[in-house]
């Protein structure tokens, strides 16, 4: 079966940076940009260039700065969005807008005190707009996830038609579950004429703690691309998080999804992006947290010391994380004692490793985490026979 490229689309610069405190300005934006040209991703989603002067000089200034990426720009499917959207992607050399509008009842009755009939006008005279400007448009159905199914298939065939080249269903609340999301995408593939044309998108957030799984379940129904940010970050419980969904693929080849991820670099561009946003990871983020490739209980670090494949499912190195950790507390045992006093160059006998085991315990009920220094002590308080590192 023929591998299929899933294109990744980034918008840590757009969604992420919605982030209250996120704040970047320019040149860090552009730091970030450099770095997810490196990481290899295929769309970086630079801002929304209406939404404030400054916006408008980063996205202007990534264009400049990022080569193979194509550069996309968000607008309202409002005329001046679109205008100044064009006007900030004209040194890209892939532009793309995003245009779009909601389509789910709530948005058209509350947001636009409006009727699904011109709510469909207005997709589509945003697209042709946009068309005016650039090949590549990228239309957004927001709150897809709440919309009926068969009026967003009336919305993505016509604005496929108008020339839309992508097509986004976002699940903008976080609301769907994998299986109803993964329909959804089903739904538009079967029943909207043309969609082989064009590239299904997924933007999930997370609401629910479903953003990746909604993700990986649009793609398994046909979608092509994700939209994700670094370390998940987002409006509210964030985005689907890209680290999270490229190494979904990677680590299920079967799944014959590819993408085109220098996956090595994934953790130096959470940490820079953490850094810059201010924003700490979680540490038990899947991926990047900094427990991602920890083990501290006594029975999985005997596991990991005789097999490292035991409780990981991932090479740390393949992910830019040099090293498992073996982190000692009261919990762990003898075996990883042992591991932890060899890396410091002490060769325990049996018998001396059971002395530092008794010492060990009372030290570590007093303390969350035994570090190299508190095992250094007490192996020193211990007559140890051939202590070559003591
Ligand atoms: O969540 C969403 O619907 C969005 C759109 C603007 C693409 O971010
Ligand atoms: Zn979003």
């Amino acid at each position: 079966m023929e591998t299929t490229r899933i294109h990744i689309f980034d918008t840590t610069l757009r969604d992420g940076e919605q982030v209250p405190g996120c704040k970047l300005n320019t040149e860090q934006k552009i730091e970030i940009a450099l770095a997810l040209e490196k990481l290899g991703v295929d769309i970086i989603e630079a801002g929304f260039p209406i939404s404030s002067p400054g916006d408008f000089q980063s996205v202007e200034a990534i264009c400049k700065a990022v080569k193979s990426p194509a550069v996309c720009g968000l607008s309202r499917a409002v005329e001046k969005d679109i205008e100044v959207a064009a006007q900030a992607l004209k040194y890209a050399a892939r532009p793309r807008i995003h245009t779009g509008i909601g389509t789910s009842d709530s948005h058209i009755r509350y947001k636009f005190n409006s009727t699904r009939e011109e709510i469909l006008e207005r997709a589509v005279k945003a697209v042709k707009l946009a068309k005016s400007f650039v090949e590549d448009v990228e239309f957004y159905a927001e709150d897809a996830g709440r919309t009926d199914n068969e009026f967003l298939a009336r919305v993505i065939e016509a604005v496929l038609k108008a020339g839309a080249t992508v097509l986004n269903i976002p699940d903008t609340t976080g609301y769907c579950l994998p299986e109803e999301y993964g329909a959804k995408i089903r739904y538009l593939h079967e029943n909207v004429p043309g969609i082989h044309k064009a590239i299904l998108a997924t933007h999930c957030h997370n609401d629910l703690g479903l953003a990746t799984a909604n993700s990986i379940a649009g793609v398994q129904n046909g979608a092509r691309q994700i939209e994700c940010t670094i370390n998940g970050i987002g409006e509210r419980a964030g985005n689907c998080s890209l680290e999270e969904v490229v190494m979904i693929l990677r680590q299920h080849p079967y799944l014959n999804k590819d993408t085109g991820i220098n996956t090595q670099l994934l953790y130096a561009t959470s940490q820079l992006v953490s850094d810059r946003m201010g924003v700490v990871v979680q540490p038990n983020k899947a991926i990047v947290g900094a427990n991602a490739f920890a083990h501290s209980s006594g029975i999985h670090q005997d596991g990991v010391i005789k097999e490292r494949e035991t409780y990981e499912i991932i090479n740390p190195l393949d992910v830019g994380v040099d090293h498992s950790k073996i982190v000692l507390t009261a919990r762990s045992g003898r075996a990883a004692i042992a591991y932890r006093a060899k890396h410091l160059g002490v060769n325990l006998s049996k018998d001396e490793l059971d002395h530092v085991y008794q010492r060990f315990l009372e030290v570590a009920d007093r303390k969350k985490e035994v570090e190299d220094n508190d095992l250094l002590e007490i192996v020193e308080s211990i007559e140890i026979k051939n202590p070559s590192a003591v």
